[in-house]
């Protein structure tokens, strides 16, 4: 497997190894940082495009604003970069691609800025479970709530919560947690959006379910939405996860993967489910390039 040997850091290209910021900087100190986790696919023929770029650094332009960030990186700057840190890498396999603004100032909490960004290309296996499915388990933890710490807002410091609940699902035995709002509805897993289909009815928790907006979520209602199969985003309750005929969880790193069972329930008959694999089919015809269909969110790199 190739190795990350570039990494861009405010527009530097530097030695991957020496990449560096202050411990008392903001980023670190308070873990005052934004980021997106994007993939750049290698198609058959051999080239790279990244999937959905435009819409990571919107969503990441979301994030700055909320967080108040002084000069935010320009997105002409932040595309250029990804596209540069996955050529400069020359991965010979897909590539995990991460942007990050932090705050490079020391200083007191609410300072903003300023602000440093680095852009960089890693190596990411497809999760083990992709074609077998998951174990989960609906965690203790809650899901962050929209007036402490939002959620549509891909914080680095969000994390820390979704850390507890994978720690603690994987102390118990599961592969993934599955976090519910405040108010017990169902949310979405550590880092993941879900799905269930419940009487042929793809169904996600609605975007005020205090979920990330996530990319492969809006792709999903998309493919499905063309192969036929109705969504809805709604508020879902834990039991429907028990008598559901399918469950997945989907972003993109875990891309989409099947969970079958839920607090020791087998989901359906306890292997992925029709509509699951058609869906992980249409994704990976889509994100690879193996289809005519949406070359919008395909970036050539
Ligand atoms: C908490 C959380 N939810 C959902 C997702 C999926 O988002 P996306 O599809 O934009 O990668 C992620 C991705 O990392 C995440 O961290």
């Amino acid at each position: 497997m190739w190795t990350a040997r570039t990494i861009i850091h405010n527009g530097r290209a530097i030695p991957f190894g020496e990449a560096s910021i202050h411990p008392l900087a903001l980023g670190v100190a308070f873990g005052i940082a934004v980021f997106e986790g994007l993939r750049a696919y290698r198609h058959p023929s051999g080239g790279f495009t990244v999937f959905r770029l435009e819409e990571h650094l919107d969503r990441l332009a979301q994030g700055m604003k909320v967080l108040r960030f002084d000069d935010p990186p320009p997105k002409d700057v932040l595309r250029n970069a990804v596209l540069d840190a996955v050529r400069l890498n020359e991965p010979d396999d897909d590539a995990y691609l991460r942007v990050q603004v932090q705050i490079e100032g020391m200083g007191m909490m609410a300072t903003t800025g300023p602000v440093g960004w680095i852009a960089a290309a890693l190596p990411r296996e497809r999760s083990r479970k992709f074609a077998t499915g998951l174990a989960a388990a609906v965690s203790s933890w809650t899901r962050l709530p929209d007036n402490a710490m939002p959620p549509r807002v891909k914080a680095s410091a969000n994390y820390h919560a979704s850390r507890l609940a994978t720690l603690q699902a994987r102390a118990d035995g599961y592969d993934s947690a599955i976090l519910l709002t405040q108010r017990g509805k169902v949310s979405e897993a550590a880092a993941a959006c879900l799905f269930l289909l419940r009487d042929g009815v793809l169904v996600t928790p609605s975007r005020s379910s205090d979920i990330l907006e996530s990319i492969t979520r809006g792709t999903v209602i998309t493919l499905a939405r063309e192969l036929g199969v109705p969504v809805e985003e709604r508020e879902v309750d834990r039991t429907e996860l028990y008598v559901a005929e399918e469950v997945f969880l989907c972003g993109t790193g875990q891309e989409l993967v099947a969970v079958t069972s839920v607090d020791r329930l087998p989901v359906g008959d306890g292997a992925p489910g029709a509509v699951t694999k058609r869906l992980q089919a249409a994704y990976e015809a889509v994100v690879r390039g193996t289809t005519d269909a949406h070359p919008e969110w395909r970036t050539p790199v």
